[in-house]
């Protein structure tokens, strides 16, 4: 039995009439990566927000390692790291200086607090860049050193806040990477995104928040398996070669006016061949084919009827 780092009953928020989170519940487990995926505007920001005490919810319950975040703040708050959406660092300081302000924030003793600093430079990569300005730094240096800075006096549970957007394909996987080594140290995390593969590459459990409901939760795994399975998508030239190729393709799904054939497959090669020989067998010649694995933008669609990109209009 592992215990729950964070545990979430029916929490509700609201701005004005604007309801935001409309009663959701959600545990997670200690030392696994939880992430919480929605498109911009579903209410990411806010769940962090009062799961790390910055805001008061306006109904349900929420324990963060064992404390109330409403009778407990200050528990919780010695309990977890926060990340925010948006670099959190000083512009003005070094990198370095940024550290030793957190470490000073901390109370960690200058001995402590000199190994603390040096260690995080040294695993972040930025012994280099320790002694220039922070405006100075690309975005991902700002991350890097904004998550360094979150882990100062070793919290158990963190919250990352969208910690890749806007980050380039190579820095996103030293975030990864980073993710990763923390959950080896056994620590918590909770995560927002709007990358359905981010949340694929890290997550143990993946909830789907979609207007103020988790509209699904699971593995990965287990929200791939709740769209369509994997397929071979074949069009034709014409509805007589659509007709002909329906016939002989059985347990097939057609689209008359895509002029598309969706026939379940398990994509592997030796099942092609078997496809694309009854198609010669029959000399019925197919303009596009395409093998189709289901990914979890194809769960994001199911489930909410809309892709996972596409932002919400305010
Ligand atoms: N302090 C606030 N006052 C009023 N509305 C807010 C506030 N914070 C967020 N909202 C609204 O709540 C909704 C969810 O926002 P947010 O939690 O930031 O979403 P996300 O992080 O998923 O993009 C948005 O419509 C946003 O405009
Ligand atoms: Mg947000």
């Amino acid at each position: 039995m592992t215990s729950s780092a964070i545990a979430v009953s029916g929490l509700r928020k609201a701005f004005g009439d604007k309801t935001v989170l409309d009663g959701i519940d959600f545990d997670v487990p200690a030392g696994t990566v939880f992430s919480l995926l929605g498109p911009n505007g579903a209410g990411k920001t806010t769940t962090v927000n009062v799961l790390t005490t910055l805001m008061k919810p306006d109904g349900g319950t929420v324990r963060v390692a064992g404390h109330d975040i409403a009778t407990e703040t200050k528990a919780v708050r010695a309990a977890i790291g926060v990340t925010g959406q948006f670099a959190a660092v000083d512009e003005l300081l070094t990198g370095q200086e940024n550290l030793q302000l957190m470490v000073d924030l901390k109370r960690l003793g200058s001995g402590e607090g000199k190994r603390v600093v040096t260690e995080l430079l040294e695993r972040f990569d930025l012994v280099e860049s320790a002694r220039k300005r922070v405006s100075t730094y690309s975005g991902g240096m700002r991350r890097k050193l904004d998550l360094a800075m979150t882990l100062v006096g070793k919290p158990q549970i963190i919250f990352l806040d969208e910690p890749t957007t806007g980050l380039d394909p190579r820095s996103r996987r030293t975030m990864w990477a980073i993710v990763r080594e923390l959950l080896a140290d056994g620590v918590t995390i909770f995560l927002t995104t709007q990358y359905l593969e981010e949340a694929d590459q890290l997550a143990d459990r993946v909830a789907v928040l979609n207007q103020g409901r988790l509209v699904a939760q699971g593995t990965p795994g287990d929200l791939k398996r709740q769209v369509p399975g994997s397929h071979v998508r074949l069009r034709f030239a014409s509805t007589v070669e659509l007709d002909a190729a329906a016939r002989v393709l059985t347990g097939s799904t057609r689209d008359d006016e895509d002029l598309t054939l969706r026939v379940p497959s398990d994509g592997a090669t030796k099942s092609l061949r078997v496809l694309l020989d009854r198609l010669d067998e029959y000399s019925i010649d197919a303009e596009e084919f395409s093998v189709h694995t289901p990914d979890l933008d194809d769960v994001f669609l199911a489930l909410t009827g809309h892709a996972s990109t596409e932002v919400t209009a305010r």
